[in-house]
Order: C-alpha cells, then sequence, then structure tokens
C-alpha cells in the first residue's frame, strides 16, 4: 500500500509543480505570480479542492508526446471566498506558456458546467500563449466549447476574467463574454492579432502594450473594466466586485447589517453650484448618499462622462449609473451610452437594484457621434434601462433635458421612483437655445434683439429650468431637499424589494448591438 500512496505522492507533487522550478522562477522575474499562488491568494485558506490534477495531453505529433505535465496548463477546481461557494481555473504559464489543448479546454468546460449545475460564480484567471499551437484544430475547438459555455452561462451565474499575462487570438473572446474584465498593468496585454500583424497588415508600428496592455482597455477600447498594478491588487478587486453579486440569477445579493441610514447629509446640499453652467463632481453626490467608502467604481477611465459601479446603501448592493457634470458637461455620447447600457444590463440579470443620478445636457451633437451610431447607440442606453425589471430609483440633480431626459431612467421608461433636487432642470432644451428657436421672429423685430432674448431666455427658464411642471404632471414623485436624499433613498429601495414585473412572453429582445 505505501508504494501505492508515493506513486500518487509522486504524481501530485508533479502536478504542483507545473512546468518546473526554472518556468516558476522566469514566471516571478517577470512579476507574476503563478497559477497557484494565484489561488492561494483568491480562495478562502484551504478551502481550494483541485479537480483534474492529473490530466494531461493526448498529443502524440512534434515529440509531444514525451512532454507531459500533469493538469496540462491549467488548474482547475472549486473553493469558497469570504465563505461563498465559486469555481476557478488558472492558465499555469509554465506549462507551454499556459497554452489551450483540447484536453486543457475539457478542464475549463468541466468547472464552468459544474458552476451552471450548481448555481456558482466563474472565475478564471488567464495567462495563456493562446490555442496549443502544436494541436492544430482540436485546440480552437476548445477554445470554441469554452466560449459556448460562456454564452449558456451568461446572465445565469457572474463570470469574472481576470487577464495577468498573455491573452491573444481567439483566447480574448472569452473574457470578452464574461461580465467583467480585469486587467493587470504591464504583465497583461489581450489583442486579436499581435503587434507583428499588425506591422504586416497596416504597417503600423505598435508595442503589444500600446495594443493591448491594461491602459489601452481601460481608456481607448473599454475591453476592460478595472486595472491594478499588481497581481495581488487585481485580485483584492476580483474579491470585492464578488461582494456586490448574488451567486446566481435566481439570489439576491448579500444585504449587510445597516448601521446608518436615517442620517441627514448636509454636505449634499453644497455640491451642486448655483451657475447651471459650472461642473461638479458627481462622485461627491455618490459619496453623499452611499454607505461610507462603499463605491466600487467600474470602467473609471473610460468614457468619464458617465460614472458606473456599485456601492452599499443601507446595507444594500445598488447599482449606480450617473452622469458626470466634470466630463463633458456630463453629455451622452456613443461611449458613455455602451458603457451605462451594459453595466446596466449586468445589475438587472443578477437582482441587483439601479440608482440612476440624472445631470445630462443632452446627446453629444457633431458628425463623429453620428457617424458612429449615436441613435443605435443611445438607444443601447434606452433599451436597457427599459427592459431591467429590478427596482430602478431615478434623482435629477440638475439637468434633464430633451431625449436624455427620457433615456436616464425617466418615470416613462419604467422607473419606479423619480426624485429631483429643487436645482433640477426639466425641459427641452436649456432656456437660451429654447429662446432662439421659439421667439426667433419676436428678437429679430425687437428694437433690442439682445434684450428681447435675455427676456425670453428668462421667460422661459421661469417656466422649465426647474423641477415644478415635471412633478405638477407626475413625472417625478417628489422634489426634494438634497440633505434627505440617502434616507429617502433607503426607504424607497426597502419598499421596492419586493418588486415583480413580468415582460411579456418571448424568446429574447432585440437590443440595437
Ligand atoms: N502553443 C504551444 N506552446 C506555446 C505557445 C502556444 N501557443 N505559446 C507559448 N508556448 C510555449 C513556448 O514554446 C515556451 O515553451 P518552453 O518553456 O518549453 O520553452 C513557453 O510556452 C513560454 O513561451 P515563451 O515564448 O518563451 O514566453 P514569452 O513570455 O517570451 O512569450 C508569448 C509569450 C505568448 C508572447 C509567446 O510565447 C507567443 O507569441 N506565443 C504564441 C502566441 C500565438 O500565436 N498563439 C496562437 C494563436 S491564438
Amino acid at each position: 500500500m505505501s508504494d501505492k500512496l508515493k506513486i500518487l505522492q509522486d504524481k501530485l507533487n508533479a502536478s504542483r509543480l507545473g512546468g518546473g522550478e526554472e518556468r516558476i522562477k522566469k514566471q516571478h522575474e517577470k512579476g507574476k505570480l503563478t497559477a497557484r499562488e494565484r489561488l492561494h491568494f483568491l480562495l478562502d485558506k484551504g478551502s481550494f479542492e483541485e479537480l483534474g490534477a492529473l490530466v494531461t495531453h493526448r498529443t502524440t505529433d512534434f515529440g509531444m508526446d514525451k512532454q507531459q505535465f500533469y493538469g496540462d496548463g491549467v488548474v482547475t477546481g472549486y473553493g469558497t471566498i469570504n465563505g461563498r461557494q465559486v469555481c476557478v481555473f488558472a492558465q499555469d504559464f509554465t506549462v507551454f506558456g499556459g497554452a489551450l489543448s483540447e484536453t486543457h479546454a475539457e478542464k475549463i468546460c468541466k468547472v464552468m458546467d459544474m458552476a451552471l449545475k450548481i448555481g456558482v460564480p466563474i472565475i478564471g484567471l488567464n495567462d495563456s500563449g493562446g490555442a496549443r499551437i502544436q494541436e492544430g484544430v482540436r485546440s480552437l475547438g476548445g477554445y470554441a466549447d469554452i466560449f459556448h459555455k460562456n454564452v449558456k452561462a451568461s446572465g445565469v451565474v457572474p463570470q469574472l476574467s481576470a487577464i495577468m499575462g498573455p491573452c491573444a487570438g481567439g483566447a480574448v473572446y472569452s473574457p470578452a463574454i464574461t461580465d467583467f474584465t480585469l486587467m493587470v498593468e504591464n504583465s497583461s496585454y489581450m489583442f486579436v492579432t499581435g503587434p507583428n500583424v499588425v506591422k504586416t497588415v497596416t504597417n503600423e508600428e505598435v508595442t503589444s502594450e500600446e495594443l493591448g496592455g491594461a491602459m489601452t482597455h481601460a481608456t481607448k477600447s473599454g475591453v476592460t473594466h478595472l486595472t491594478s498594478a499588481n497581481d495581488i491588487e487585481c485580485i483584492a478587486q476580483l474579491k470585492q466586485l464578488l461582494s456586490y453579486m448574488p451567486q446566481n440569477c435566481e439570489e439576491r445579493p448579500e444585504t449587510l447589517p445597516l448601521a446608518l441610514g436615517n442620517e441627514i447629509r448636509e454636505e449634499l446640499e453644497q455640491i451642486v453650484p448655483e451657475n447651471a453652467n459650472k461642473p461638479y463632481d458627481m462622485r461627491l453626490v455618490i459619496k453623499g448618499i452611499i454607505d461610507e467608502a462603499s463605491f466600487f467604481e467600474i470602467h473609471k477611465d473610460y468614457a468619464e462622462n458617465i460614472v458606473v459601479g456599485f456601492c452599499r446603501l443601507g446595507g444594500r448592493s445598488v447599482g449606480i449609473v450617473a452622469n458626470q457634470p466634470n466630463s463633458l458637461a456630463g453629455v451622452l455620447d456613443v461611449n458613455a451610452s455602451k458603457k451605462a447600457a451594459r453595466f446596466t444590463r449586468f445589475c438587472d440579470c443578477f437582482n441587483i437594484p439601479l440608482l440612476v443620478l440624472v445631470d445630462v445636457p443632452g446627446f453629444l451633437p457633431g458628425t463623429d457621434q453620428e457617424w458612429n451610431g449615436i441613435i443605435t447607440n443611445g438607444a443601447k442606453l434606452l433599451y436597457a434601462l427599459s427592459e431591467a425589471t429590478v427596482p430602478k430609483i431615478t434623482v435629477i440633480t440638475r439637468k434633464a433635458y430633451g431625449g436624455a431626459y427620457d433615456v436616464m431612467n425617466s418615470k416613462h421608461i419604467g422607473a419606479d421612483m423619480n426624485y429631483a433636487w429643487p436645482s433640477a432642470e426639466i425641459a427641452v432644451m436649456g432656456a437660451k437655445g429654447a429662446s432662439e428657436i421659439i421667439f426667433k421672429k419676436e428678437i429679430h423685430k425687437a428694437s433690442d434683439p439682445t434684450a428681447k432674448l435675455a427676456e425670453k431666455e428668462q421667460e422661459y427658464a421661469d417656466k422649465f429650468a426647474n423641477p415644478y411642471s415635471a412633478a405638477e404632471r407626475g413625472f417625478i414623485d417628489e422634489v426634494i431637499l438634497p440633505k434627505n436624499t440617502r434616507r429617502k433613498l433607503i426607504k424607497a429601495f426597502a419598499l421596492l424589494e419586493n418588486k415583480v414585473e413580468q415582460m411579456p412572453k418571448k424568446k429574447h429582445g432585440n437590443i440595437p448591438l
């Protein structure tokens, strides 16, 4: 018996060593942790149970039969994060550069199937040179199997992808389908075709970092939702992100015990400037409303004219979508609409109530926006907020102009509770623009057109640059003092806790993509 135990132990030891000491050293020299070290920091101490530690590939071509590594370049299994079950896979760059073989893919598919069957989140730690070149199409088939499962799992269990090394070619499409992508600065990159192919095809000279590094995807493409300085920080972000989500679409996120909920927040009265054209930071409004230090911003450096993220409000997990007057006056453009729509849909999938904070002067004009489809993209946000059946509350802090008023979770598209601050201006457009159009003839005929315009502007502003026309029609449920916003919202979200809204029976909607 002792011989048999030894055989097992030797095999497991070999498996734990991955590609060997030398390659582990190389991984560390690049500032990266190994797959097992990453899982060690991600999961609760002692909770990891590995599956498939002794799997090996089945390829014999190119001398591969002589290169066998137990585990085949990916560590898979399950464990807990703060007591919650999760299924995980971590690609092991020390084995064939983490390249994906048929069996490597089978291991990932197995934990994905498990996660879906039992309703727990899937977390993938990606660090891979892509398709295992020696296996050809078998490896591509493996990718497609994973993509297909990603799609099946979408909206059923949360799927999180951390990119902690290379992720190129077809490999990028699994993270792209999952709910959130996180990237580590300076050690990860994602692209469909690398710098060499780019040079050949387009004659552009570009480094991997410029083409698909963490900052590129955080600022230019929006492919990544979060970036971190190193592996440890990335893992901490994964854990915090997960804390706002439920296990699956049938459950609700955990509500934390509420310490304070009825307090007045005087600081909220000082944020919106008297001059309606002056910017201010919507993050201060968010901070003034939510539970202390609970805001977890997503896509912070992308489409900064809209702020999205998770927070706790009275202990509840809530998703925030907020115009940001500090950037482009908070206008809605193509990228802001896509960013907010995607976030809204995630929250709706997983029963996370939505809070929409509005200060929006309208949609961004211009050929760039029109030619890039502001119509279709703006419609994404309109569609996403309209179809969301989670509790939805709106607070208009200042401007809510034109079509953007409708889009930003107006009563008309199904918001459950609509509040406005006294500083709100709910109108078709700003007073100046409106007066120039509707009083054009009068102004033209006047002996002093400038004075006439000012007079008419004031007349329009008196009528519409306030929340009261909307409140009179019931489009606004209550005009509230800023300092009371927090307690009003906590009460309203508690009221809406058991909201049930059914959409008409359909296969699925057809969001304008
Ligand atoms: N298939 C099989 N083995 C691969 C591989 C792949 N796609 N990518 C890397 N490897 C192996 C390397 O042969 C090397 O093996 P070794 O340790 O036995 O020498 C090991 O993984 C590490 O690769 P290396 O190139 O030394 O690491 P690096 O950090 O210098 O570069 C990459 C990493 C990913 C940039 C580079 O390996 C690469 O370009 N790989 C191919 C990417 C690709 O075209 N994939 C297929 C299309 S999706």
